[in-house]
């Protein structure tokens, strides 16, 4: 193995494959409906990376030190056969670690064969458990209780870990912060709160709609005393939080107030095959073409190349690239 670090230090650990364009919400924060309606042009079936294609391209990935897989979508329980890709990939050295980014609508059902495939971890959306604003949420297109039936069932599975994500809008769903606490505080699923992200050019983004960590913070110990945990690994996404007196964990997704650039080891994939070195990237390197046309050896060196001329830090800087508006949309990559 080759391990291999950007212009700022920074290995390659993780890769976040969208395997599909689509998803089967509306949520306005991330595909608004009158943006995606039904004229929208999302990729053609041929358009998508193939599973073999995948493949190929997580194998070059795991030869530089990857060894964490996330799939996203739009929604990837959408794309057919899914738990044939998971064993594909749990198959190749240096894989550790296949998770799944879902909103949970297909999850119950499915559940069985992406864990027999190899589905080490779910992380669920979960941005309220209050029925009418779940599917309002959703625009209007989910149902909560089919979602709280599919994280009772992956909570009990033999998953490593289940996750719920909640993105906090300010005079959206602010107010729902201690319910879906109280709800899950006695078990081991994580709740996360996300702090509303500027991804994407479509989605309305303000600075005023983000309720920042510390306030999500202080609400919540006003209820409950909970203490900082020591992060799974070094680059961890959410800063961990324990309650004194419940079993339970919570996390926070801090990008906005807290960034956490400078460990990020993460590139995406999106569904046809163009790999992007940040989530606020505008410039996409395409895999597809190069998949297509040249050898595994052709492909190593491009993907080196293009790592080790990686200096994204969006986040961190995003102050000074107010209004670009090249970004990539958030159901291209998943987050
Ligand atoms: P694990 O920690 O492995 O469970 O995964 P995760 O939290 O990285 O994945 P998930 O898909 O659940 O993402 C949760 C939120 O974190 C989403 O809103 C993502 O957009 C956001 N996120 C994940 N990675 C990054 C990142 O590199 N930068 C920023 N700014 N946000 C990220
Ligand atoms: N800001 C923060 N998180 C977002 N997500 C989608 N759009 C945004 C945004 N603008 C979340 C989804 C999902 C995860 C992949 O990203 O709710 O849980
Ligand atoms: Fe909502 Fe996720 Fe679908 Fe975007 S990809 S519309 S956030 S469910
Ligand atoms: Fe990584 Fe870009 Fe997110 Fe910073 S903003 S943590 S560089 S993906």
């Amino acid at each position: 193995m080759k391990n291999i670090t950007d212009k700022l230090n920074r290995p390659i650990k993780d890769l976040r494959i969208s395997v599909m364009d689509t998803c089967n919400y509306r949520c306005p924060y991330c595909m608004p409906e009158d943006k995606f309606d039904e004229n929208y042009q999302f990729l053609k079936p041929q358009e998508r990376l193939s599973f073999d294609e995948i493949y190929r391209i997580v194998k070059v990935f795991a030869g530089f030190g990857v060894n964490k897989i996330r799939l996203t979508g739009g929604e990837p329980l959408l794309r057919k056969n899914l738990p044939e890709l998971i064993t594909k990939l749990k198959s190749i050295n240096g894989i550790k670690d296949i998770a799944l980014t879902t909103n949970g609508q297909l999850l119950q059902k499915q559940l069985p064969q992406l864990i027999d495939a190899g589905l080490d971890r779910v992380n669920i959306s979960l941005d309220t458990i209050d029925k009418d604003l779940y599917y309002q949420m959703s625009g209007n297109k989910g149902h909560l209780k089919v979602v709280l039936a599919a994280i009772e069932s992956a909570r009990k599975s033999s998953l490593k870990s289940v996750k719920l994500n909640c993105v906090v809008q300010i005079g959206v769903n602010d107010d729902q912060i201690l319910s879906l606490l109280k709800k899950y505080q006695d078990t081991d699923v994580v709740v996360r709160f996300i702090e509303f992200m500027d991804v994407g050019n479509k989605n309305g983004w303000q600075k005023d709609s983000v309720l920042h960590f510390k306030e999500i913070l202080q609400h919540i110990e006003k209820e409950w005393k909970v203490n900082a945990i020591d992060p799974n690994y070094k680059g961890e996404v959410a800063a961990r939080y324990k309650y004194q007196d419940h079993c339970g964990e919570i996390g926070f997704i801090t990008s906005i107030s807290k960034p956490f650039c400078r460990d990020c080891s993460r590139a995406r994939l999106s569904a046809d095959g163009k790999l992007y070195t940040c989530l606020f990237a505008s410039e996409a390197f395409d895999l597809r073409k190069h998949l297509r046309n040249e050898d595994d050896i052709f492909l190593k060196q491009y993907i080196q190349n293009v790592w080790q001329n990686r200096e994204d830090r969006y986040s961190e800087v995003r102050h000074q690239l107010k209004g670009r508006k090249d970004k990539i949309e958030m159901y291209v990559i998943g987050g």
